[in-house]
Parts: structure tokens; C-alpha cells; sequence
């Protein structure tokens, strides 16, 4: 269940300074062939409608909200919270509150009676292996969501019940998500890279008794083994007293499996190989393939109608202590808010081919590949692998082949991509593409320059959009044919957002400054509580700041207004773009028999702009040596996930604490960087601690 431990107040916040020194405010004007034919044109029309969303905020989104079906219309009361002022009473956030619709009517059926969207294709999907796609058109996905929701109506399946998903980038991961949406069951997709442990945790706090799931996927050359990973979390949600009931397992490898399974190759297989998995797994109580339930069902399925606020989908996101948190969006506010961020963001027309690289496990695929593009009727690839498969060319290949016009990647994909050199970016036409955005992270100047010169050719508009699993879709960013660009800066807030940023006393900062990045008031995507702990939601993010939704972010507001994101401010890193919380990899850390105690911080990366850096003390009689830091590396892989796997590991015989015996993460963070200059370290307990810290640190660094 959903536990009460997270006291973000107690959190120590650290702001990261913008270096002045090496950001520029050279301006990147759009191209006018790009500005000539945007819905937003000019920084003057953006100024202009800014002001008019948060002059008249009802009035400015119930006009967009008009675009989409809703079986009953909102009274006059469509936004029921008007500021986040807590002294006020709960946070409770409702837009379009007394509304009916259905987000999968209006995504498919919808789109289609309107805009006449059936024989659109709503994905081009290509595989991990280069030659292999399939083509989907509005018409054919909404029938196999129908399908899907009959076979989830079939299985028992109700309003408001919780369905896990963990799947690869297949079109049935959006089916799945639909066919739940539809009927108003609840999604919580789980990314594909965690392990079983983190998957029985979010099954077991969300009580999803349904998983759907595949037999596995080859991301590049490394096999998945979904299915087992899967079959582990039912066998540990087991030991935890919950009954996963029924398990949908998509065929996405079929023999391909079978025949990888043979090998030794088998991912993340240390057992030994007598007990290594030679086939798939198979428990006929509970499993079921997918196209054998599909294969019945009808393709026709009446939507259920919703309130505008009850639950669409939870997503499990890492804060800065406790586990991580089910994030909960609702039907309404959502819908309008990733269709009008899309739209005006990627300045989205009929005629365009979006391609957004992340994978739908996290919010970007949600709110970018799922919901935002399908209710603007629009035509988006959809990626299974893996940027450098078959070769570094992967990403500049597909854009070339479908044409696309306007992709949405990643900082850390760029910064990968551009150390393989710029040919194999030349070697293909992709002249196709007119906006080139990017998430998850700060980009940095260079990478940005990179990005803007050889794969933009300098013409592209780049939004850097600034957002989060809790916003819903885009908070911060330039406009295509609007804003003019600063290389590294999230430029000017969307529609219906105010940012602002205050001292630690929460007291707002004006013109140009640092300081905690807050929003005033409410927009129609902010999530709306924590699953099954509200009291949680409103300590973390509105405790801090009173009258504020805190982001947990820095930033840097410069003369012009720009913004300038400069990191998390709290406990969370960002590796490689994925949220990952110190306190969960301290945890699966200690939970190994030889150490005592561990702290984990971030550690900048050329690459992946940070990564973990975990300080550990062992039990007496325990010996740091290499086979420890691999047994402690696998520890994080099989607790969290492949991706959040510790980077460097030091051992240290103690931590530098306060006389409370707080651990002083500030001073870790300046061991990190080798950085002498401690800054206030008088409440330290012993400070003979930092000598051995620094002595300690590996040598390579
Ligand atoms: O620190 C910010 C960073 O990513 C965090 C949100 O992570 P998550 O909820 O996983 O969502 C990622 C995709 C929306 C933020 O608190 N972040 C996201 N986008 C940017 C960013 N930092 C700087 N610039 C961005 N464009």
C-alpha cells in the first residue's frame, strides 16, 4: 500500500548555479518559412495569448475543451480550484468537474466522425530490426481497442480498477492503454526496463490484479525477457499476500524467443545454467495469450462515460524519499491539455509526421506518443528499438524513411548520437524535418548547437519543452514559429502556466534571478493526487512553498525573461533522462548483507548528464573489492531496474553527518566534483570524515 514516509520538508534542497560564463543569449529566430504558416507566429501573438489564458483561464481552455466530445457538458463551474493556497483547505484540483466524456471516444471514435480520420494512419510502426514495420490506421486501431476492452470486460474488469501493463514499443501497448481507458479502468504502464521487484511494487501498491504483458523484445541485440520478469513480480507480490489474478501476454517474439532461449544469452540470467529458463513460462491458471482472447472478441465496445476527473491512469514516478509515487491524472483537464501542448508546441498540421522517441513507460509516451498526437488525429511513428541499431545511423534512417517532420528526442540520445559524427547524420535526406524538440533534461549549449546545426540544418525551431510525469504535458518552452531560441534555455511558460521562482523562504524573486522554480496556479494537466495518499500529495508539493506547486527544480530566469532549468534542487538524479530516487537506490543497496550504510548523489556526465554516485559503508569484516562493487551494481539492477545501476561505487568507513546525524549530501556532492571549497561544514559531527572522503575517491576520476 501506498506509505505515509515521504517528509519532503525535511529534505535539504541545493540549487545548481546557471554558469553565466557559457550560456549565450544569442537569439535563433524561427525560420519565416516555419513562422509564415504556425498557429502562433510572432512572440507578440504568443504574449498575447499567454495573457489571455491566465486573465481568464475558464474561459481560455473551455474554448479548446470544445474541440473534443463530452457526453455532458460542464456547468459554469469548470475549474474548481483557483489557487494552491493550502491554508484554504485540501487541495483539490477539478477541471471540467461536473463534465462526462471518454478520452478513447474522443482520441479515436471521434477523430474519426469529425475530421474524417479512418483511413489515416495513426502509426507507422517499425521494429527493432530494421525490416520490420506495420502500418495502422485510425479505423483499425479503434477496432482492436474495442476488442481489447471486450477482452478486459470478459476478464472482469470494472470502472476504476487498476491494469498493470509492461510491455515493449508494440502497437498493443496503446491498444492496451485504450481498451482500459474505454471502459474506465485505470492504466499504470510500467516502463519495460524495470525489473520484477519494482513491477511487484507498483502491482502490489495499485492492487492491479491484471498484468499485460509479451513473451519478451530485443532491444538492439539484448533480449527482454518480459514474461519472466513478469511471472518473478506475480511470485513476489504473491509472498506479499496479493493474487495477481490474470496475465495477457502479447506473442511480440514467438519462436524468435524460443530460439534465444536456448542460448546463454539470456538477459540477466545468473543463475546457473541448470536452472536457466530454456523456454517460456507457462501457467495456465493465470496466463492467456493475447491473440487467443482476441481472436473472439467483438470489435465493437460503447465507451463508458466518465467524470472529467475520475482516474485515466497512474504512473509511478521517484521523489526524494519513500518510494516511488503512483502520480494520478484524470480524463478531462488531461485531454485538452496534451492535445493543446502538442498542437502548439510542435506546432502540429494535418500534413505533419511526428516521430517521439521515448518509450511509452514514461510520461513523454503517454502524453507524446499516445494521448496528445491521436486526439489532434495526427500520424506518429512508433520506435521499438534502440538508437544505435543496427548502427548510429537508426534515428536519421527512419526520419528519412517516413518522412518525418517533426521529432522529439532526448538531450542524452543527442549527446550519444553526435559522438558517432555528423555522417552518419549527412548520409540520409532528412531535409523532411522542420522542428526538432527535446525532454527530460537540460540540454547543454554544445549539444543543443549540434542538434541545431547539423540535424536542424539550421532551419529547425527547437522546443526544449520543460515538464514533468506530474505536469502532464509542457510547461516551459519555445513556440516553432514564435520564440525566438537560446541555445540551452526552455524559453517563455505555455499557455495557462505562471512560473515563478522564490528563496528558500518561499518569497517570490522578481526580474532576472535563481532560485526554486514554483507555479502559481492550477492548468488542466497537473496531476491530481497520489494514488491512495493525498495527504502525500499535498506534503510534497505544496508543503514546501505555501501557495505554490513545487517542481523540486532550479532555475534561472534571465533579463529576457528566458528560462534556464539548472537541475533538480532535491534528491532525485536524472540519468540519461530516466527520474531515479537516491533514497531507492540507498535502500537496495543496504539491503545487501555487507553494507551498513550508503548515500547515493549525482555525478555530472558528458553523456548522460548525471549519474549515481554511491558512497557505501560496509560491516565489519566486509571486503570492497571488485566482485563486491559488480554484487552490489546487480543489487540496484534486480531491486529498480537495468538503467538506474550505480555508476561509481566508493567505499567509506563513515558519512559525513550532522550531530543529529543527518547525512550532509552537500559535502558528498563536492566530493563527487573533487571540489575542496566545503562551504559551512560547523555542524558537522566529525570532520575527519572529509579527509578520508577524498582520499578514497577512485583514481580514475
Ligand atoms: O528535472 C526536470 C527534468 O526532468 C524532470 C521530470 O522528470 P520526469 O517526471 O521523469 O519527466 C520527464 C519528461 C517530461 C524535471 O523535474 N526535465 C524535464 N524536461 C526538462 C528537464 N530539465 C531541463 N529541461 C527540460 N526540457
Amino acid at each position: 500500500m501506498a506509505q505515509k514516509s515521504d517528509q519532503s520538508n525535511e529534505v535539504e534542497l541545493h540549487l545548481e548555479h546557471v554558469d553565466k560564463a557559457h550560456i549565450s543569449h544569442e537569439l535563433f529566430h524561427p525560420d519565416p518559412s516555419i513562422s509564415a504558416h504556425a498557429h502562433v507566429s510572432s512572440l507578440k501573438q504568443y504574449q498575447e495569448l499567454h495573457h489571455r489564458s491566465l486573465v481568464n483561464p475558464v474561459g481560455f481552455w473551455t474554448e479548446l475543451a470544445k474541440e473534443f466530445y463530452w457526453k455532458r457538458h460542464w456547468s459554469s463551474t469548470a475549474l474548481s480550484c483557483w489557487n494552491f493556497d493550502r491554508r484554504a483547505g485540501k487541495i483539490s484540483i477539478g477541471w471540467f468537474t461536473d463534465a462526462k466524456t471518454n478520452i478513447c471516444y474522443n482520441v479515436l471514435d471521434y477523430q474519426i466522425k469529425k475530421k474524417n480520420a479512418g483511413d489515416r494512419v495513426a502509426y507507422y510502426w517499425e521494429g527493432n530490426d530494421p525490416d520490420d514495420s506495420r502500418v495502422v490506421t485510425y479505423a483499425e486501431l479503434l477496432k482492436e481497442v474495442c476488442k481489447f476492452a471486450n477482452v478486459l470486460k470478459a476478464q472482469g474488469v470494472k470502472r476504476g480498477d487498476r491494469v498493470a501493463i509492461y510491455m515493449p514499443m508494440v502497437i498493443e501497448l496503446v491498444v492496451a492503454m485504450l481498451g482500459c481507458a474505454r471502459i474506465g479502468a485505470v492504466h499504470s504502464v510500467v516502463f519495460g526496463g524495470f525489473s520484477a521487484d519494482s513491477l511487484a511494487d507498483r502491482m502490489f501498491d495499485a492492487t492491479s490484479e491484471i498484468l499485460i504483458t509479451a513473451d519478451g523484445v530485443f532491444r538492439g541485440t539484448k533480449l527482454i525477457n518480459l514474461k519472466s520478469i513478469a511471472d518473478s513480480a506475480v511470485a513476489k507480490c504473491k509472498d506479499k499476500g496479493f493474487e495477481v489474478k490474470r496475465l495477457i501476454v502479447y506473442k511480440n517474439l514467438g519462436d524468435k524467443l524460443t530460439a534465444h532461449l536456448d542460448a546463454d544469452t539470456l538477459a540477466g540470467d545468473k543463475s546457473p545454467p541448470s536452472k536457466r529458463v530454456r523456454q517460456l513460462s507457462w501457467d495456465s491458471h493465470i496466463d492467456v495469450w493475447w491473440h487467443e482472447v482476441m481472436s473472439t472478441a467483438s470489435d465493437e465496445c460503447e465507451p463508458v462515460w466518465v467524470n472529467a476527473e475520475e482516474p485515466l491512469f497512474m504512473l509511478y514516478t521517484s521523489g526524494s524519499t519513500g518510494k516511488p509515487k503512483g502520480v494520478v491524472h484524470t480524463s478531462g483537464g488531461y485531454l485538452v491539455y496534451t492535445a493543446t501542448t502538442f498542437k502548439y508546441s510542435f506546432d502540429y498540421h494535418p500534413e505533419d509526421i511526428f516521430w517521439c522517441t521515448a518509450d511509452i513507460g514514461w510520461i513523454t509516451g503517454h502524453s507524446y506518443i499516445t494521448y496528445g498526437p491521436l486526439a489532434n488525429a495526427a500520424t506518429s511513428v512508433m520506435f521499438e528499438g534502440v538508437p544505435t541499431y543496427p548502427g548510429p545511423d537508426r534515428f536519421w534512417a527512419i526520419v528519412a524513411k517516413y518522412r518525418v517532420s517533426k521529432f522529439y528526442t532526448a538531450p542524452t540520445a543527442i549527446r550519444a548520437l553526435r559522438k558517432f559524427g555528423d555522417d552518419h547524420v549527412k548520409k540520409h535526406d532528412i531535409s523532411c524535418l522542420k522542428v526538432i524538440g527535446t525532454v527530460g533534461e537540460p540540454i547543454n549549449p554544445d549539444a543543443w548547437h549540434w542538434y541545431y546545426e547539423v540535424v536542424g540544418n539550421k532551419k529547425c525551431s527547437i522546443p526544449d519543452t520543460y515538464w514533468q510525469t506530474e505536469t502532464g504535458g509542457h510547461m516551459i518552452t519555445p513556440l516553432p514559429g514564435a520564440t525566438p531560441m537560446k541555445a540551452g534555455s526552455a524559453g517563455f511558460p505555455f499557455f495557462g502556466v505562471v512560473p515563478i521562482l522564490v528563496d528558500k523562504q518561499g518569497e517570490e524573486l522578481r526580474g532576472e534571478t535563481e532560485g526554486y522554480l514554483c507555479i502559481k496556479q492550477p492548468w488542466p494537466g497537473i496531476m491530481r493526487t497520489v494514488y491512495g495518499d493525498h495527504e502525500r500529495f499535498e506534503q510534497i508539493y505544496f508543503d514546501r512553498f505555501k501557495g505554490y506547486y513545487f517542481t523540486g527544480d532550479g532555475a534561472y530566469r534571465d533579463k529576457d525573461g528566458y528560462y534556464w532549468i539548472t537541475g533538480r534542487a532535491d534528491d532525485v538524479i536524472n540519468v540519461s533522462g530516466h527520474r531515479i530516487g537516491t533514497a531507492e537506490v540507498e535502500s537496495a543497496l543496504v539491503a545487501h548483507p555487507a553494507v551498513v550504510e550508503a548515500a547515493v548523489v549525482g555525478k555530472p556526465d558528458d553523456e548522460k548528464g548525471e549519474v549515481t554516485y554511491c558512497f557505501v559503508t560496509l560491516h565489519d569484516g566486509a571486503v570492497f573489492n571488485d566482485a563486491l562493487v559488480e554484487d552490489l551494481k546487480e543489487q540496484v539492477r534486480l531491486k529498480i531496474g537495468r538503467f538506474a545501476a550505480p555508476h561509481v561505487i566508493q567505499n567509506t568507513p563513515a558519512l559525513p553527518k550532522t550531530r543529529s546525524g543527518k547525512i550532509m549530501r552537500r559535502i558528498l556532492r563536492r566530493v563527487v566534483r573533487n571540489d575542496h571549497d566545503l562551504g559551512d561544514v560547523s555542524t558537522l559531527a566529525d570532520s575527519s570524515v572529509i579527509e578520508q572522503l577524498f582520499a578514497n575517491r577512485p583514481e580514475q576520476l
